[in-house]
């Protein structure tokens, strides 16, 4: 497909996982970037060649920097150079666990009087069915200086899977929307030049709502395979076990695995904002509702299950092995090892902690391994690198939600 002329200078905002991807992508599709971001000290680690994520290396960085092609900037004026301006910051909860639009608002005021017409503006922060429509356009609109100018609105609710080198951009199929058909005709052809796989909604509310559909069908189901897992452990019935037989089902069943409780950016928070934005339609989802408090209440439901074990945790030594959400990321966002180390220190444990990949997190520095003889370890996520056989030898019981460790030593159990 020809590239459209208006189309080869792109401007990210907000260079975080969603838009460090993005810059890697469009950069080696040869559009010209810029990226704008107003932390300072990000702006000036990624203009140093040092890459503040795992989506993309420092030598990568440093080749896309030294291009021409690519440039930083705090200064949102610079997005007046850019003919397609993609939002992707942060939608997180507040301290309450309600959705936080507070970020994505100040962008769009920011943004809104550099933007020239004929723009094509894209959000792919992810939020609520509407977002487009009833928060983002009428505030680009009211902020802009010329109220006369032409902007395109659409959506690409974001896909990118951090660490994950098989489904980069290109392999990942994208649902995109626009407001109106010459909005829809031009964000199609633009993630056509580096998707290979384009689904046009036809609307933007289908495109934002299936982000929710995707994330509220993994956070129901992972609830309930932890619910199963719980049950089977009580009756001694290896649980992994009956996930794999059940998988040789080849149709109707898929594949869910147990664990601490699921975590990160985007599992635990998008449910949140379709279950605010029913309750504000004075819609209930009631399974949905659950499945998020089920999560929710993982670390009381494991802490409550030690007790059980091993009688009361008071003064006992334990070790958290992983405090990022998921393997081979440093990401310790909406992390489930911060509810369950609180949870634990609430019983009186000694809690400690350990990640190859995070030195400071919770106001408190990783343990070494090596450290103590430790009562009770509990491996919530292990790293490429992790040091299986020091966790064995430093453990008198450890309790494995990875199935990953071996069962030889006698002292590990599989939840
Ligand atoms: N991380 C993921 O795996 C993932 C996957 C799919 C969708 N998403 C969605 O994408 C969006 C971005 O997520 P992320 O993980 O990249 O966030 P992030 O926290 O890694 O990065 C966001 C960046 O936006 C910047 N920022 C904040 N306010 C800004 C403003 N007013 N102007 C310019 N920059 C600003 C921050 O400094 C930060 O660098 C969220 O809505 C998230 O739900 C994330």
């Amino acid at each position: 497909m020809m590239r459209p002329s208006r189309q080869n200078i792109i401007g990210i905002v907000g260079l975080g996982y969603v838009g460090l991807s993005l810059v890697k992508s469009l950069f080696e599709r040869n559009f010209i970037v810029i990226g704008y971001d107003t932390d300072e000290n990000k702006v000036e680690k990624i203009r140093r060649g040092h890459s503040p994520n795992e989506t993309i290396e420092d030598s990568e960085l440093v080749v896309i920097n030294s291009s021409g092609r690519f440039y930083t900037t705090t200064e949102a004026k610079e997005l007046a150079k850019a003919e397609v301006v993609i939002v992707a910051v942060p939608t997180p909860l507040t301290a309450m666990g309600n959705p936080d639009l507070s970020l994505l608002e100040r962008a769009c005021v920011e943004i809104a009087p550099h933007i020239k017409s004929e723009t094509l503006l894209i959000n792919e922060s992810t939020s609520y069915p509407g977002t487009l429509r009833d928060f983002i356009v009428p505030l680009i609109k009211q902020n802009q200086g010329d109220g006369n100018s032409k902007i395109y609105f659409a959506c690409s609710p974001e896909r990118v899977n951090p660490g994950d080198v098989f489904y980069s951009h290109g392999k990942t199929p994208r649902v995109v929307s626009g407001l109106d058909d010459s909005a829809r005709e031009r964000v199609h052809a633009f993630y056509s030049e580096f998707v290979d796989d384009v689904f046009v909604a036809s609307t933007p509310e289908v495109a934002e709502m299936s982000k929710l559909l995707e994330n509220s069908f993994r956070l129901v189901n992972i609830s309930f395979i932890n619910e199963i897992s719980d049950y089977c452990v009580s009756q001694g019935i290896p649980v992994r076990e009956v996930i794999q037989a059940a998988s040789t089902k080849p149709f109707g069943f898929m594949p869910f695995l147990p664990g601490p409780g699921v975590g990160g950016h985007c599992i635990p928070v998008d449910p949140a904002y379709l279950l605010q934005d029913a309750a504000d339609k004075g819609k209930a989802l009631p399974l949905l509702k659950k499945a998020l408090q089920s999560n929710r209440s993982r670390s009381s439901q494991i802490t409550s299950f030690l007790k059980t074990e091993l009688g009361s945790l008071k003064g006992k030594k334990v070790l958290i092995e992983g405090v990022t959400y998921k393997p081979n990321v440093a990401d310790t966002r909406e992390t489930p090892a911060e509810p369950l180390f609180e949870s634990l220190m609430a019983e009186g444990a000694q809690v400690h902690w350990h990640d190859s990949l995070v030195q400071n997190w919770n106001n408190s520095e990783s343990s070494r391994v090596s450290d103590n003889k430790w009562e009770i370890t509990l491996v919530l996520v292990l790293h490429e690198d992790s040091d299986v056989s020091e966790l064995i030898r430093h453990s008198e019981i450890i309790f494995d939600f990875t199935g990953k460790l071996p069962m030889e030593s006698g002292r590990v159990r599989l939840i």
